[in-house]
């Protein structure tokens, strides 16, 4: 089964350096084995699609609002991503929940306006450092996945997937290191069995945090690591083009 690699720009790039990029992207990401897919800021998501049009990879957004129109001053509704093209929205990724007080619940809000919108959520879920240290990554994952995950049945396995990045393998974290890939392994059955229980269907999971272009196959070797979630080395056209 072919992996899914998705790039998550953040908030690294400016407009022109996100068009050049995505530009580059469209031309270097041709023919590859992975699904890709590209995480620009809003600023430039109208821009990319437009770049991206035609070509195999595909767009995504780093969030999206509960509601579809209202009164809501500086949300994006996903009825508006979805009309620019955009097929995955980011949801509940750790810097939102740490940053913007964002919680499980208010991810499975936006979960359910994004899935019956067609949209793809790619649903965070990821043990902080305290979790860790503390012996209770599973337990949190299985909280976190009944709390995000909540009343949400898919008609297709395809319909969502599930982001396994534990916060402290993120970059930016003091210390970050991936975590083995032998023990991503195990976790994402942990959570493909959870989820699988809520959902009805078995989804894919990706694997996140400080993945570059020399640990990347560790994970993608792993059977049950279907793609990656890629930050840091996808600003870099050489890492995210080996990565891929
Ligand atoms: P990183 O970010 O690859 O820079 O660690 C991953 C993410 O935050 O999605």
């Amino acid at each position: 089964m072919k992996k899914l690699i998705i790039a998550n720009w953040k908030m690294q790039l400016n407009y022109r350096e996100s068009l050049n990029l995505a530009t580059k992207f469209k031309t270097v990401l041709k023919n590859k084995k992975s699904d890709i897919v590209i995480c620009p800021d809003y600023l430039a998501l109208p821009r990319v699609a437009e770049i991206l049009k035609n070509s195999s990879l595909k767009l995504g957004a780093q969030d999206s609002s509960v509601s579809n129109r209202g009164t809501y001053t500086g949300e994006v509704s996903p009825l508006n991503l979805k009309d620019l093209g955009v097929r995955y929205v980011i949801l509940g990724h750790s810097e939102r929940r740490l940053h913007f007080h964002e919680t499980a619940l208010i991810v499975n809000e936006k979960a359910k306006a994004a899935l019956c919108l067609g949209l793809i959520p790619i649903v965070c879920i990821g043990e902080r450092l305290s979790e860790k240290e503390a012996g209770s990554t599973k337990k949190y994952l299985e909280t976190e996945l009944r709390r995000s995950l909540k009343d949400i049945k898919l008609r297709r396995a395809t319909d969502l997937i599930i982001a396994y990045e534990p916060v402290w393998a993120i970059s930016g974290q003091q210390f970050a290191h991936p975590l083995l890939a032998a023990e991503a392994q195990k976790l994402h059955i942990f959570i493909k069995n959870k989820a699988e229980k809520i959902l009805g269907h078995k989804v894919k999971v990706l694997y996140g945090g400080s993945v570059n272009s020399n640990n990347a196959n560790n994970f993608l070797s792993q059977t049950e690591v279907d793609g990656l979630l890629v930050g840091g080395a996808a600003l870099n056209l050489k890492s995210f083009q080996a990565i891929c």
